[in-house]
């Protein structure tokens, strides 16, 4: 029998408690040990829910407990450096929501501490752990031949609130906490590019291997923005990514991949449908749409984690994937309309 992986939530906000915390619950291989948020009302309110033994308002009575032995960050963008260099200079196993850090120069720093340190850090995209994109990572590999182009899209529809609304559970949050928040999600150019960024990118990534070089265009309408981006890959493919914030309508996101022998079409339903993307595969002469039933991709990540530290294996996204992403959004954020080669 192996040993649960004994884990602490650093950050108890939304995604945390619409998201990890019923992940956590169910995934096999995890035990949720600790909570810490700066609100003490809000940690000691997922702990109840939860049945957390532990509920801190600080992370370094985490890092002191030697009861745990990973973190999960997720807390806002600008703390996952300090709070990720800390826990592995602790010797804590890392996953950390995306975008690993807020700037290359700090997801850079994170590359060179998992080297010294040899601890496991696993970034948040929890994409790569979708049934329905793993199984077009290897229809990519295997039947679609040579890749020629792509187009892939990540659309927030402004019927997004209503949707979830209905799908999350009550949400506890300090109002003080959310305000100052606020404030610092006022820069929405950069604030909408980096959280969605971070994900479209990263499955670009994962499906098709390391990007050129980018050529982006960005426009915005009121507070709607849109970035159109050009990506040519390592292998010579060509395609596109679109990020739109709002677009009327429902969410929707995806991604067509085209090769010499084959196609492919993936549709990944806003995460907290808790379904596998759908896949529409086609190669000589035949179409392909699995039935893929194991829709919880948040829950898969964690037990990936716990496996990746169990096993000494690489975790996946690892370290360098994180900051591939947080190259592509900063290549995107400042091209305007010129070639930038990564
Ligand atoms: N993977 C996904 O699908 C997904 C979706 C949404 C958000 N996210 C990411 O998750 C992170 C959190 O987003 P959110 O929407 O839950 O934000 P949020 O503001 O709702 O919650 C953040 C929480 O972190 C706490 N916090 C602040 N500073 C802290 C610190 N130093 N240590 C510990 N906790 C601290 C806050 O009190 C708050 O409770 C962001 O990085 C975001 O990009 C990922």
């Amino acid at each position: 029998m192996v040993e649960p992986l004994r884990l602490a939530l650093v950050g108890c906000g939304r995604i945390a408690q619409v998201a990890h915390l019923p992940a956590l619950e169910k995934a096999a291989g995890v035990e949720l040990v600790a909570v810490v948020d700066p609100s003490q009302e809000v940690a000691r309110a997922v702990a109840r829910r939860y049945g957390v033994p532990a509920a801190y308002t600080a992370q370094e009575q985490v890092l002191a407990d030697p009861a745990v032995e990973a973190v999960l960050v997720a807390a806002p963008d600008r703390f996952h450096y300090p709070i990720a260099a800390e826990a592995l200079t602790a010797g804590k196993h890392v996953l950390v929501e995306k975008p690993l850090a807020a700037t290359s120069a700090e997801a850079e720093a994170l590359v060179e501490l998992v080297d010294r340190t040899g601890l496991v850090l696993q970034v948040g995209a929890m994409k790569r752990h979708d049934q329905g994109l793993q199984y077009a990572r290897g229809f990519v590999a295997e039947r679609l031949g040579e890749v020629r182009s792509f187009n892939a899209w990540y659309r927030i529809g402004d019927l997004r609130p209503g949707i979830e609304a209905t799908l999350f559970p009550y949400v506890y949050a300090d109002q003080a906490a959310r305000e100052s928040e606020t404030a610092f999600k006022a820069d929405r150019q950069r604030y909408l590019l980096a959280t969605h960024g971070a994900h479209i990118f990263d499955t670009v990534r994962f499906l098709l291997g390391d990007v050129g070089s980018v050529i982006a265009r960005h426009r915005q309408h009121g507070r709607d923005q849109v970035w159109q981006v050009l990506l040519t890959m390592a292998s010579g493919a060509i395609g596109t990514v679109s990020i739109t914030v709002d677009v009327p309508g429902v969410p929707s996101e995806g991604i067509e991949v085209f090769g010499a022998s084959g196609s492919i079409r993936v549709d990944t339903p806003f995460p907290f449908y808790r379904q596998a993307s759908s896949v529409r595969a086609y190669a000589d002469g035949e179409t392909v749409m699995p039935e893929l039933t194991d829709g919880d991709a948040y829950e898969r990540q964690a037990e990936a984690f716990a496996r990746a530290v169990r096993e000494g294996s690489r975790p996946v996204p690892d370290v360098r994937d994180g900051l591939h992403a947080i190259r592509l959004i900063e290549a995107t954020a400042a091209a305007d309309g010129e070639e930038i080669t990564l």
